[in-house]
């Protein structure tokens, strides 16, 4: 497998309250169709989660391809995956995935040569946290059956308390998200037969992360072609990169990027028409304190 040069980037919408200008910069630079899907969330943390994975896209794809951020087009395949829309530009075939959860937003994205482009990634972001309404036995009598009985000897395992144990069911279902993420599929495909053995000579601290030990078996078959970075981020979120057909040049962490990374100007930003949007989306209510 070659290898590709990969990014890594997150966000913490926990440092980020955003004032009109920065609303209207960071709006104006996103599709009609996406501003519409957006203004559905109640709550602006929702709102914000995904305005923020749409800027990183836009940036990562405008860096890799050097287009001006404005000539960047996105779309979404049937089961809502985005893709770039490539047009005629020639250059070398790229890969990328956001996930968000509570106040993080990640991108993943990896860079190939021109002469293969079957190949690609996926990415998701878990808080390590139990915030169900049932006790966590509960919880995992319903789960269960989504892992295979060689992830549930691991994350079950009597001798590790309760939150060493939601750690690894957090690891286990980030590595499967991550997976199905690459192929698009949403969670259609039988979890349970997709095994994965995690690295159980380190547990995942801050100062091992990431982890790259990961192996994965579908119905029982090694699949090979694929790699895994499992990430700790902040103490208490767990992420992962599934690679498919590539292997990433290195194993690096997270960049966290400020908003004034991501947001580019453009006279956009003044028109009544996004200003007023801006206004109606910052009267939606916060989750948090
Ligand atoms: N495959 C990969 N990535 C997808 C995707 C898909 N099918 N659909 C959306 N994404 C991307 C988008 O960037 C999305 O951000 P957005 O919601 O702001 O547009 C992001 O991944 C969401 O990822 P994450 O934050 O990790 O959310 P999640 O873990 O709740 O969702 C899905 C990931 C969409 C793959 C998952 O919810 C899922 O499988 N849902 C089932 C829905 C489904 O399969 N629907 C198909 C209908 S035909
Ligand atoms: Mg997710």
């Amino acid at each position: 497998m070659s290898k590709h040069i990969c990014t890594r980037w997150a966000f913490d919408l926990g440092s980020w309250k955003p004032t009109l200008p920065q609303l209207s910069q960071a709006v104006a630079s996103i599709q009609p169709e996406e501003r519409v899907r957006l203004m559905k969330f109640h709550f602006i943390d929702d709102f914000l989660s995904s305005l923020i994975g749409r800027l990183l896209m836009r940036k990562y794809v405008s860096t890799c391809s050097g287009l001006p951020h404005h000539q960047v087009k996105f779309a979404r395949d049937v089961r809502g995956k985005p893709y770039w829309v490539r047009e005629d530009y020639a250059g070398p075939p790229l890969s990328f995935n956001v996930s968000h959860q509570g106040s993080l937003v990640l991108l993943a994205g990896i860079t190939g040569d021109s002469s293969d482009s079957d190949f690609g990634l996926g990415t998701d972001v878990m808080k390590i946290e139990y915030s169900g309404g049932k006790s966590l036995a509960e919880f995992f009598r319903l789960m269960k059956s989504k892992f295979s009985a060689q992830e549930w000897s691991y994350i079950a395992r009597p001798l590790l308390d309760e939150r060493e144990q939601v750690k690894a069911f957090m690891r286990h279902w980030c590595l499967k998200e991550a997976y199905v993420k690459e192929l698009g599929v949403g969670i259609t495909v039988d979890l349970e037969k997709i095994s994965f053995s995690v690295d159980t000579t380190h547990s995942l601290e801050a100062e091992v992360s990431p982890l790259v030990g990961t192996s994965l078996r579908c119905h029982d078959k090694p699949m090979d072609n694929w790699r895994f970075e499992e990430h700790l981020l902040q103490e208490e979120y767990c992420a992962a990169i599934a690679f498919r057909n590539c292997l990433p040049q290195d194993h690096g962490r997270f960049k966290v990027l400020q908003v004034e990374e991501l947001l580019v100007k453009s006279p956009e930003s003044e028109l009544e028409e996004v200003l007023s949007y801006c206004q109606k989306a910052l009267l939606k209510p916060y989750k948090r304190t």
